[in-house]
């Protein structure tokens, strides 16, 4: 296996509500997924304690070797009233992380905003389904760029706006609007752009050496077969699931056929003049990829009405049902893979496809923001976590990056993983864990919250140790 780039950004990624915790500390005021995530699960009120306990995580992070993490900022831990007054605690906090990361020469990789819009700012105008939103956005990234731009020099915009818009249960809809839900979500989403383009430019603008881009939510689809209908339908759902976002983002426009899908269901958003001039002058450096799994479609008949993805929250396999959108595509389950308790697909070959799709239509550099397997972990009597489950996951997954830098020519510069610690699952608290690090504490037992490291932090030690020749 030939080598990876030499400087290659060896990472690890979490966000803020999930691993903080101190979710009313010292001037934080709640996020909408504070007041939102499952409430059968463990809550965002200590998470893994981060927020305390960060010294320590970072000595673990050097101990691993990384060379990058990903962490996102809360936007209601600095201005917990959405604007405003900047609340100096929240600053200490991440000035004394990125700091202690800056000291241990891993690169500080910062989302602005994951899922966590202030509750304040939702209950004012509604969040993103006002215009509102923009000039607060605005001003939080430029608090951002001001405060933490010394020392930051990767910025993502937003996490998986294509995923707050596909899945059920991450944006809020206003209650009696006379506009259809589909109507509010596009509406939402064109807002969304807008404020990821005015971040993109103001980034420009104020740190011209930095780099700055989204974190797409991608899963490649699949047809089912090589029946004509399985292929149609499979290219409009990558078209309203994948490349709508990215045509956005990197050309700044709405495709001619996304445009007629919006005219057919009613649902174009409002756009104002100088619009679609701010979203092209948005240019992003590179697009940061959040891949977990692919996904297969078949073609809908006539009798197949739309129905909402049921997310297995539980892992008790085969609980998943597959959304259906009327007139497009019906999702369905791909014979040739694995998948977890979750019934994610597992899927690493179709980490190397999306990679492709990508830098073929776009030719910007890539970073993979997220990458992983969500599993239930033992801890030992022997306090060991045998997670050969995650390492092997990710032995596939770092196999098909290499292939896609050395024999595909992509630009990929760095790997990070989801994700360095065990966090609150955004659908599955801490049954469904996802880090090198193990946490002591479930869902409903507290414990002492110690970190143990896995056989995978080991793997993943050895891994960037070689720069990706052992796996
Ligand atoms: C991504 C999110 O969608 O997937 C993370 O950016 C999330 O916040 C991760 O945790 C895994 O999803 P889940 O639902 O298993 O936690």
């Amino acid at each position: 296996m030939p080598s990876f780039p030499e400087k290659f950004l060896w990472g690890a990624s979490t966000a803020a509500y999930q691993v903080e915790g101190a979710y009313l500390e010292e001037g934080k005021s709640l996020s909408v997924v504070d007041e939102s995530i499952a409430p059968e699960y463990a809550d965002t009120s200590i998470a893994s304690d981060h927020y305390h306990r960060f010294k320590e995580d970072v000595s673990l992070m050097k101990e691993l070797g990384l060379k990058a993490y990903r962490f996102s900022i809360a936007w209601t831990r600095i201005l917990p009233n959405g604007r405003g007054q900047v609340n100096q605690a929240g600053v200490d906090f991440y000035n004394e992380l990125i700091d202690e990361l800056v000291n241990n020469q891993i690169e500080p990789i910062v989302t602005i905003y994951h899922f966590d819009l202030p509750v304040v700012l939702q209950k004012e105008y509604g969040g993103f389904s006002s215009r509102k939103i923009i000039p607060d956005f605005i001003e939080y990234c430029r608090v951002l760029f001001e405060l933490f731009g010394d020392r930051v020099n990767y910025w993502l915009t937003i996490n998986e706006q294509s995923n707050m818009f596909l899945l059920p249960y991450l944006i809020s809809f206003t209650e009696n609007s006379d506009q259809s839900k589909l109507k509010q979500k596009y509406e939402m989403n064109h807002i969304m752009t807008l404020a990821h383009a005015s971040a993109v430019k103001l980034c420009h603008e104020l740190l011209p050496n930095a780099k700055i881009g989204p974190a797409l939510g991608i899963s490649p689809i699949y047809p089912k077969t090589c029946d004509p209908k399985d292929i149609l339908a499979a290219e409009k759902a990558e078209e309203l699931r994948n490349t709508f976002f990215l045509e956005l983002y990197c050309n700044g426009r709405y495709l001619p056929t996304m445009q007629a899908y919006m005219r057919g269901n009613d649902c174009l958003p409002t756009i104002e003049a100088g619009d679609l001039t701010l979203i092209k002058e948005g240019k992003c450096d590179f697009l940061g990829i959040n891949y977990y799994d692919s996904k297969t479609v078949e073609h809908v008949t006539e009798q197949d009405r739309t129905k909402e993805l049921v997310i297995n929250k539980d892992g008790q396999a085969g609980t998943t049902e597959k959304e259906v959108v009327e007139g497009v595509y019906k999702g369905c389950s791909n014979p040739y893979l694995e998948r977890n308790d979750w019934d994610w697909e597992i899927d690493p070959i179709g980490l190397r496809v999306t990679l492709n799709r990508i830098y073929q239509r776009y030719q910007l550099p890539l970073l993979i923001t997220e990458n992983g397997v969500g599993a239930i972990d033992t801890l030992t009597e022997e306090k060991k976590i045998h997670d050969t489950y995650r390492s092997d996951y990710l032995k596939k997954h770092v196999e098909q990056v290499c292939f896609a830098i050395v024999q595909d020519g992509i630009e990929i510069f760095g790997f990070c993983p989801w994700s360095f610690i065990d966090l609150v699952s955004t659908t599955s608290g801490f049954r469904k864990r996802y880090g090198f690090v193990y946490v002591d504490r479930t869902d409903t037992a507290l414990r002492e919250l110690t970190r143990h490291r896995k056989d995978s932090f080991y793997w993943y030690q050895g891994v960037i140790r070689s720069n990706g020749k052992v796996l």
